[in-house]
């Protein structure tokens, strides 16, 4: 079934064992003939992926997980769906992992994340999704412990009760290590006002007791009305808090996608009062269309890393129609410079690479939709990059970089896709004037995942462009590095 029939919620939360087993096979047969299907991005084998979850390393290998809904391209009954690396970079699909199978999820494994405790145990922490027969929503807690060879047990009983001042919106339960205490940051509405709220648990004689320690004082006085996909990390001695808040005033932040994901910093951060010492300003983590619940863990080698759905809640992609949806970033390593996150995809990434090639201004390149770009454009000049070209240069994603207004302008309205004529198709990304503009583009079919001077800033994106839609051209003086991916 896809996205154009009208899926009742029976269907949307069918158990899985009652699905035909003939369902997922037909939908790979739909999934195999779409034009869109990327070759270096992580994307479901059938039906809906959403948030990365469990996102960190354990047994010599990094482990993801991401929402999943295996039977169509619509936000049905969630499970987590696992994938393990040697490298970040070449992922090994594990299957089905936590399936929504008990009373205390069964209508969705909702995102969460994981910690190992031991060499020999990982610990997750995820939100149970339940209806009562009314369908009225309860949420739960939960925890699961996944040994080395994979398998993983539920625990039988929740872990963290909700507050009774949060509505049923209370979710995306995020583990961190702080002066070896265990911590977990949890997403949420307030049930007096409906405003959205961080909480923050510490785990206390074992993991099945937690105590509540506070909601998160971050300088934040509206966080809009609900908060999801909380995380904290430390970025180069720097705590960062990452969220995706839903409804956020734009007095307090401006952006343009339906739901942004935001940062900010601090001094320190103080877990026993759960406070944010001398926050700075909010920031928008990506400054593009399709970003949204980021993950991001301390890894055990030193360094920062997250990782993004591709994607935006309540909205609909083309591949749906090939019975898909939904993609993941690269993944990223965060670092901290003047004031603000420095994104760029991990050094392994570089394993992708082709044979360099430069690219001269003003001459079209029909390219396999596949490449890393580099553009290094002087102060005084402004360059603009076609990307996903049709060959009567009609349709493309067009990136502008203007060093003396000091702006990048990413614009996909030529495409059909999206539909929606009140949806602003372009992205402005300010920079300092009258500077040299340096930007990496990494183009995989049907994304775009743009790094502007060294990764200060980020825009991330989805085209779908017709089959001639390959080509690739620069004008005015600059020339590019390019590298095609390898497959
Ligand atoms: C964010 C989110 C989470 C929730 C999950 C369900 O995209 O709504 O808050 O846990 O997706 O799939």
């Amino acid at each position: 079934m896809n996205e154009k029939q009208k899926w009742t919620q029976k269907q949307l939360y069918l158990p899985y064992e009652e699905w035909p087993k003939e369902t997922r096979t037909a939908l790979k047969k739909m999934v195999s003939a779409s034009p869109w299907r990327t070759t270096y991005h992580i994307e479901p084998s059938t039906g809906l992926l959403n948030d990365p979850n469990g996102f960190t390393f354990f047994d010599g290998h990094w482990q993801l997980s991401y929402q999943s809904f295996p039977y169509g391209p619509v936000h049905g009954l969630k499970s987590w769906h696992r994938l393990t690396s040697p490298d970040l970079v070449h992922w090994q699909d594990e299957g089905d992992f936590l399936l929504p199978d008990s009373p205390y999820d069964a209508q969705g494994v909702y995102s969460g994340s994981a910690i190992s405790l031991s060499p020999d145990i990982l610990f997750i922490m995820y939100t149970g999704n339940v209806r009562t027969a009314d369908w009225k929503r309860k949420t739960y807690q939960n925890g699961a412990l996944m040994n080395r060879t994979g398998e993983v047990t539920k625990m039988t009983r929740p872990l963290i009760q909700r507050p009774d001042n949060l509505t049923e919106h209370f979710r995306d339960p995020m583990l961190f290590m702080q002066r070896q205490n265990l911590y977990v940051l949890i997403g949420g509405q307030s049930r007096s006002d409906h405003a959205g709220i961080m909480l923050l648990f510490r785990c206390t004689k074992n993991i099945r007791h937690w105590t509540f320690v506070g909601n998160v004082n971050a300088g934040i006085s509206h966080w809009g009305y609900m908060v999801e996909c909380p995380n904290f990390v430390v970025v180069d001695h720097h705590p960062v808090l990452i969220f995706s808040p839903q409804g956020l005033d734009q007095s307090v932040l401006c952006y343009d996608n339906r739901y942004p994901t935001v940062y900010l910093s601090g001094t320190s951060f103080d877990a026993s009062s759960a406070t944010l010492n001398d926050p700075t300003d909010l920031h928008l983590l990506d400054e593009g269309f399709d970003n949204y619940a980021t993950q991001a863990f301390n890894s055990p080698d030193g360094r920062t890393l997250s990782i993004s759905w591709i994607g935006m809640p309540e909205t609909s992609y083309p591949t749906d129609d090939y019975g898909y949806d939904g993609a993941l970033s690269l993944v990223n390593e965060l670092k901290w410079q003047d004031g603000r996150l420095i994104q760029s995809p991990v050094k392994e990434t570089l394993e992708l690479r082709k044979p360099e090639k430069v690219l001269n201004p003003d001459k079209t390149y029909l390219t396999t939709n596949s490449y890393e770009l580099h553009v290094h454009v002087q102060n005084g000049e402004k360059t603009t990059l076609s990307l996903f070209d049709n060959p009567e240069h009609t349709i493309h994603l067009q990136v502008t970089l203007d060093t003396i207004e000091g702006v990048v302008t990413i614009d996909r309205q030529t495409f059909s896709w999206p539909t929606d004529p009140n949806d602003n198709q372009r992205r402005l990304i300010r920079l300092e004037s009258h500077q040299a503009i340096d930007i990496t583009i990494f183009a995989d079919i049907s994304i775009f995942e743009c790094y502007i001077n060294g990764g200060a800033h980020r825009a991330t994106g989805r085209v779908f462009p017709d089959k001639d839609g390959n080509g690739l051209s620069i004008t005015g003086h600059t020339r590019a590095k390019y590298f095609e991916m390898k497959k």
